[in-house]
């Protein structure tokens, strides 16, 4: 576990059904976990993360709806109150969106590995940086490593967002049936054992993030 001394926020974007909500959710369930005083800001009007938190029984962190230009109002409270602050973006843009991307800590857009995600996360990595942050791009719903090795899909993606000049994480959350079927069930990455891959990938991407919060300040 990382030491965060801060509260941190941290907003998800990306392309409709790259992973946001199921991210936001495994991110804030490891969190949780570890002792962090956690809470969803679910500025996405499906609600997905709302309706995850009203079907679970036994949630370790808070769930807030919200709307989006409320989010950045919001932010100071919600840091004072929690140690880690997740805002679930929706997929498309609203007119609060880059004053997000301006007030949160860290913007983790997240991208299958397939041209039109990628397309998106590259529009998305240009807003956020307009707002004048960084973001960080995590590939998700990945075809597994085989035999170590990346899969020609995660290979062409990682050279596309290269190009680009995309900063990217260097691991990736893999393509597992598990995610949906804990979500649905109203659970999530937190109720699996540690020891589990599937576990693994989430909790190595939070690690990152909460290194860079660190970095960052
Ligand atoms: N790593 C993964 N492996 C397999 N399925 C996944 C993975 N991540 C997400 N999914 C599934 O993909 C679908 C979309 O995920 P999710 O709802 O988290 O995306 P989203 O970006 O929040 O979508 P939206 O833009 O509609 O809010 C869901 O059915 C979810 O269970
Ligand atoms: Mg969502």
């Amino acid at each position: 576990m990382t030491k965060l001394t801060n509260s941190i926020s941290l907003s998800l974007w990306g392309k409709g059904g790259s992973g946001k909500s199921t991210t936001a959710l495994a991110l804030a369930s490891l969190a949780a976990a570890e002792g962090r005083r956690t809470v969803v800001l679910d500025a996405d009007p499906q609600r997905s993360a709302s309706a995850w938190y009203h079907s679970s029984k036994t949630p370790s962190f808070a769930v807030h709806s919200t709307e989006v230009a409320a989010v950045p109002g919001l932010l100071g409270r919600a840091k004072a109150r929690y140690d880690l602050v997740i805002i679930d973006h929706p997929p498309a843009r609203y007119s609060g969106s880059s004053q997000i991307a301006q007030s949160t800590d860290l913007s983790l857009i997240v991208a299958r590995p397939y041209a039109f995600d990628l397309t998106l996360a590259l529009e998305w990595v240009g807003i956020v940086q307009r707002a004048g942050a960084e973001p960080l791009v995590a590939l998700t719903a990945a075809p597994p490593l085989r035999l170590g090795a990346m899969a020609p899909a995660v290979g062409g993606a990682r050279a596309r967002l290269r190009q680009a000049h995309a900063t990217t994480w260097a691991h990736q959350i893999t393509n597992r049936l598990i995610y949906p079927d804990l979500i649905g069930r109203g659970m999530t990455i937190a109720d699996l054992p540690e020891t589990t891959a599937a576990r693994a990938d989430y909790a190595r991407l939070l690690t990152a993030l909460c290194d860079k919060g660190a970095s960052n300040g």
